[in-house]
């Protein structure tokens, strides 16, 4: 059987498949489930300075086509993910990913610091939380985005990726790979949900969540063909030393394949985690696999990028 084994930001992952943060990873019980689940990695709930809360509920919901959430980032705060990542490299043998937003400019730094003398594997930056009120995404500002990742890439040799939110425009993926390409960081994870969706349920004439008047970040199928364009341009326009991790939309191992032909070096779900439960990852990975082995492909660096346009 052809290998789904791969390598992200210079760690080997024994998958092509693991979580992305947000969904089910905001505890050490969660975390677990995580460690003993098909996933190729533990990625721990976005986290802050301080413990919060996140926003009034109902502030998630599944529909057919995908989902709308507006958490808040309710997480137990930086200083516990520090000692849940020592707990799961005690108990797993498989990266574990720290991911931090500011709730201001100086936490950024602050927070990174705290996990490069950490038992994390890699340090996730998030530019592109949706659902703070009255606070725009950084990943939009591109000057802001430089100026930040100067700071957090001097505290330390493990190795930061970017968590990304979606881009529209030629121009704006142009901008953004030019700031990313300035830095060392070793890989992107493209793409945060799409901000500020509004899905209504016509029925009850109402929105689904509590949060912002009903808009929230889109997530599943709704964003694949966004995700997947993500994915193909920043790897088209990012140095080789960046690695490129697929996210949104991911539901089957055709979804994971054609993120592979795009250019991504592994792949997160969201979405169907909430959905299926921590039986998905194995799922997945393993109908890529059969995919790869139908296809001929012997690995996943034999197919990767192998996208063709039409002349
Ligand atoms: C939340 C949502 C996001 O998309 C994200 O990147 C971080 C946090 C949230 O609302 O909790």
């Amino acid at each position: 059987m052809a290998t789904t084994s791969t390598s992200v930001a210079g760690l080997a992952l024994d998958s092509y498949v693991f979580n992305a943060s947000g969904p089910n990873d905001e505890t050490l019980e969660k975390c677990q489930i995580l460690g003993k689940s098909g996933a190729a990695a533990i990625t721990m709930k976005t986290c802050t300075l301080d413990p919060r809360e996140g926003n009034p509920e109902p502030r998630y919901k599944d529909v057919d086509l995908g989902s709308i959430n507006s958490m808040g980032l309710p997480n137990l705060g930086y200083q516990e993910y520090l000692s849940i990542a020592t707990q799961l490299k005690e108990e797993f043998q498989k990266p574990v990913v720290a991911s931090l937003a500011g709730m201001q400019p100086d936490d950024f730094p602050k927070i990174t610091e705290a996990f490069q003398d950490s038992d994390v594997d890699i340090i996730e930056i998030n530019l592109s939380c949706p659902n703070l009120p009255g606070k725009p995404q950084i990943g939009y500002d591109y000057e802001q985005t430089d100026h930040l990742l100067s700071e957090v890439c001097s505290l330390g040799d493990k190795p930061i990726t970017v968590k990304l939110p979606p881009y529209f425009d030629f121009v704006h993926f142009e901008m953004a790979a030019d700031v990313l390409n300035r830095h060392p960081i070793k890989a992107v994870v493209c793409i945060n949900s799409i901000g500020n969706g509004l899905i209504i349920d016509p029925e009850t004439e109402s929105v689904l969540i509590k949060p912002k008047g009903g808009f929230g970040g889109i997530g599943g199928q709704y964003v694949k063909p966004t995700a997947l364009a993500n994915v193909r341009k920043f790897y088209e326009l990012l140095n080789k030393s960046i690695d490129i991790v697929g996210v949104g939309g991911i539901y089957s191992g055709t979804d994971a394949f054609e993120f592979l032909l795009a250019g991504a070096s592994a792949v997160q779900v969201g979405t169907v985690f909430m959905q299926e439960g921590p039986g998905c990852f194995e799922r997945i990975d393993r109908e890529l696999a059969e995919i790869l082995e139908r296809k001929g492909y012997s690995s996943i660096e034999d197919a990767k990028g192998k996208l063709k346009t039409i002349e």
